[in-house]
């Protein structure tokens, strides 16, 4: 076990390093451990009930997976990684792509909105606190001849509001009848046929999207397409069949700044649980990292476009971030990338980290 050999951290001073996983292609593939990644969160998460402060070291989890609850998240880590032990990773460690999105609650509580995605995401999104929320499958049921292919059972109702926004919360899956009832919507929020009156000049109503990644590794040996490539896919039909500019679309997940911000709020909260820092968050400006109460994150992953330029884009806004790239998933070697470090596994990002922090291996 390594050894500590720099000071303590006190709640007088900042905490010195924690680190933020990627999980699929970096300590998961497929649902399966990535051989070392067992032992690193087992070093951690015992770390940090350590009498000695100073091992304790705050982490948490930045995925752009989702389509489930953040406890359900913490839930399927534990039970991956810590089968034996009742929950020990903390819904409060994990951060999924859809995570930030609770902050646009107070714009669309009241308001309809067509949600997209795989798995729970509708059941997410009223989890959430939106109060009208309408799937595809709802539309396409309320107006089969919009999509002749296929029959729709009905889920929920239909309002005669427009819709106010489209969340895309996961990964869509059927995206022929997505694309053509997003291609209908779009403009200003009604059905195209209900307003006769539409030519395509109206601005669209505001689109977001929680995970622009093009692929993420998962079980299979190539990764696999995700949500970005059905944004890619969407925008390509909607020019070919429209024109124009393309569609604008607000951005979630990694590597867009709403997720670091986030994840620097959960790192301290983290730090906070584990008796590293004090209660109040001291003042401080973007760019003064020095009145930050942590000063540095080590961001591993294993997408260059995602978590890499993500943790260097948010590196020195309030605090340090470190990106070390790991060749388990996405990334293999010869591609670009910007990473300040690359390294076999999570393993060795772990001894990395340990030796930039002056711990003894
Ligand atoms: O983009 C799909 C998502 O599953 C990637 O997850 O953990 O590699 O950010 P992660
Ligand atoms: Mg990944």
């Amino acid at each position: 076990r390594p050894r500590k050999l720099s000071s303590a951290a006190t709640s007088a001073s900042p905490v010195p390093f924690a680190v933020a996983f990627d999980i699929d292609g970096v300590l998961v593939r497929g649902g399966n451990q990535i051989p070392g990644a067992g032992r690193v969160l087992e070093y951690l998460v015992e770390a940090q009930s350590n009498p000695n402060v100073a091992r304790r070291v705050p982490f948490v989890f930045l995925t752009n997976g989702g389509g489930c609850m953040e406890d359900a998240k913490a839930h399927e880590m534990s039970d991956v990684f810590f089968p034996e032990l009742p929950v020990p990773i903390r819904p409060s460690q994990v951060m999924l792509s859809h995570t930030p999105m609770k902050s646009l609650l107070p714009l669309y509580k009241d308001k309809q909105i067509l949600a997209l995605g795989s798995k729970d995401y509708a059941a997410v999104c009223r989890a959430y606190g939106f109060q009208h929320v309408v799937t595809v499958e709802d539309v396409l049921h309320a107006h089969p001849e919009l999509y002749p292919f296929k029959t729709y059972h009905k889920r929920h109702d239909l309002h005669t509001d427009p819709f106010a926004a489209v969340f895309i919360l996961h990964d869509p899956v059927d995206w022929a009848p997505e694309i053509q009832v997003l291609c209908d919507v779009f403009e200003g929020g009604r059905l195209v046929g209900e307003n006769p009156a539409s030519s395509g000049k109206h601005s669209h109503i505001p689109i977001y999207s929680s995970n622009s990644d093009l692929v993420f590794s998962s079980g299979y040996a190539v990764p696999r397409l995700a949500q970005g490539a059905f944004l890619a896919a969407w925008e390509a039909v909607y020019r070919a069949c429209y024109g124009g500019k393309g569609i604008e679309i607000n951005r979630f997940g990694k590597p867009w700044e709403s997720s670091y911000r986030h994840a620097e709020k959960m790192l301290v909260h983290e730090a906070r649980l584990l008796g590293l820092t004090g209660e109040d968050l001291p003042p401080h400006k973007p760019h003064e990292h020095k009145h930050y109460p942590i000063q540095r994150v080590y961001a591993v992953g294993d997408n260059p476009l995602s978590d890499v330029d993500g943790a260097n884009r948010a590196d020195g806004h309030h605090c340090e971030w470190v990106s070390i790239l790991v060749e388990t998933g996405v990334y293999k070697e010869g591609m670009p990338h910007a990473a300040k470090h690359v390294v076999a596994d999570v393993t060795e990002a772990f001894r990395l980290i340990l030796e930039l922090e002056g711990y003894e291996i």
